[in-house]
């Protein structure tokens, strides 16, 4: 059981390697210590899930087509996340996915990796975050 007073509650990246890796579709394939830590979920509970076991709801939907577009598309994709864990908690981080290549240039897999994103970017992001799930909302409607 999640208790209310977590919700709000944020715990800081301390910038160390934080990394987990799919195949094309997004399925989980490993997580490496740091991602059991930071996310509460044990490598049981998250490899064979996708990361959406992370999604926060003040994360516009807008920001994941975007990730996915780019990185299907064979390029590599930085951005800001806010991160749900396991306990309600949450993280931000500055999450870069970069595609894996077989010999004949067909995407084999996915491999993340999680910066630290400065305070003021957060807070700047954060508002950036807010208009656009209130847009998604009112599109939806
Ligand atoms: C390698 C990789 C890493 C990802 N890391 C995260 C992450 O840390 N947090 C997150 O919410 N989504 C992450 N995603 C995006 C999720 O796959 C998913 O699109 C997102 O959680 C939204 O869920 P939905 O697509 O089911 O709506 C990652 C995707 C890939 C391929």
């Amino acid at each position: 059981m999640i208790h209310p007073t977590a919700l709000d509650e944020e715990v800081i990246f301390d910038g160390r390697s934080l990394i987990s890796e799919t195949d094309t579709r997004g399925t989980i394939l490993y997580v490496n210590r740091k991602f059991v830590e930071m996310s509460g979920y044990s490598r049981e509970e998250s490899v064979g899930q996708t990361h959406n076991l992370l999604r926060h709801p003040d994360m516009p939907k807008q920001v994941f087509e975007q990730l996915w577009r780019t990185i299907k598309s064979g390029n590599i994709w930085e951005g800001y996340v806010k991160n749900l864990r396991k306990d309600g908690k949450f993280y931000w981080v500055i999450v870069n996915i970069v595609p894996y290549f077989d010999e004949n240039g067909n995407i084999t897999r996915f491999i993340s990796s999680r910066k630290v994103a400065k305070r003021e970017e957060i807070e700047a992001i954060s508002k950036t975050y807010v208009q656009m799930c209130e847009i998604e909302k009112i599109a939806s409607a």
